[in-house]
């Protein structure tokens, strides 16, 4: 398998690779992602929101980086699907099988994605909607790497997409986004947003004032790629 001189690879992930991302998830994302970290998450609520997420790997166009020098482990995911997929579950009972934060997580991730990016970014997108690189890698350029490799994947392998949308809610991703020519098309204040089911103002004290929706069209990116 071919690595960076870091030792890191990359590969697309696949169902296979669900508990190793389930844990990623849980041990990074949620600790460290600005949202995530503002609601004090018990491990419980960890573990239960990385499901989730994992649930999106069966749309196969997520992309892992591992560590030649460390057993192969997966040290960051970048979490992508197209706005068509929707995870195989009810998602109404799927809720009421999980804790409340959980829940609020979940229809954060809802809301932004069917109906946030759909009103900005159109309805034919591919999003990359979890980045997460380890803590101990991080500042390494995985980030960087897995954002571009996406773009390049996803571009070369899906023809009818019109533009790739990230969310950003940590500095460094909305810097890596920009840097490789993604434009903030819509900043969301965190403290305007209310749940939709209980209406409380669940991120009024995140870290981060705003979530950016980052968007890079199809035929800029293609003139780049
Ligand atoms: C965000 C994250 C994925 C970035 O991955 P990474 O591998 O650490 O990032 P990289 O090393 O590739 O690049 C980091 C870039 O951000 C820049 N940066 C660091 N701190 C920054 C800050 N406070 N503001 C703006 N840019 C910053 C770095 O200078 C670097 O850019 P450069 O290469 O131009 O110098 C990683 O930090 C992470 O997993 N965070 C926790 C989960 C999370 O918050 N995910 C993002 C949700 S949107």
């Amino acid at each position: 398998m071919p690595t960076d001189k870091s030792g890191i690879y990359y590969r697309l992930l696949t169902i296979n690779d669900k508990n190793d991302v389930i844990k990623s998830i849980a041990n990074n994302f949620c600790i460290r992602d600005p949202l995530c970290k503002s609601l004090i998450l018990s491990e419980k609520d960890r573990y239960e929101y990385a499901t989730y997420v994992a649930m999106f790997l069966t749309d196969n166009k997520s992309l892992g980086a591992f560590d030649d020098d460390n057993d192969d482990q997966l040290c960051g995911v970048q979490i992508n699907s197209s706005s068509y997929f929707v995870p195989d579950i009810d998602l109404e009972k799927y809720l009421l099988s999980v804790s409340q934060k959980t829940q609020n997580l979940i229809r954060f991730d809802h809301f932004l994605q069917k109906e946030m990016m759909n009103k900005f970014c159109g309805n034919n997108y591919i999003g990359g909607y979890w980045i997460s690189v380890n803590a101990p890698y991080s500042g390494r350029g995985v980030g960087h790497q897995l954002v571009t490799r996406c773009m390049k994947w996803l571009t070369t392998n899906f023809r009818d997409f019109d533009s790739l949308v990230a969310v950003t809610t940590a500095p460094e991703s909305k810097h890596i986004t920009e840097k490789i020519g993604f434009k903030s098309t819509y900043e969301m204040k965190m403290s305007e947003y209310k749940d939709e089911k209980t209406g409380e103002r669940i991120f009024a004290n995140a870290g981060v004032p705003f979530v950016y929706l980052m968007v890079k069209l199809r035929n800029v990116t293609n003139s780049n790629l």
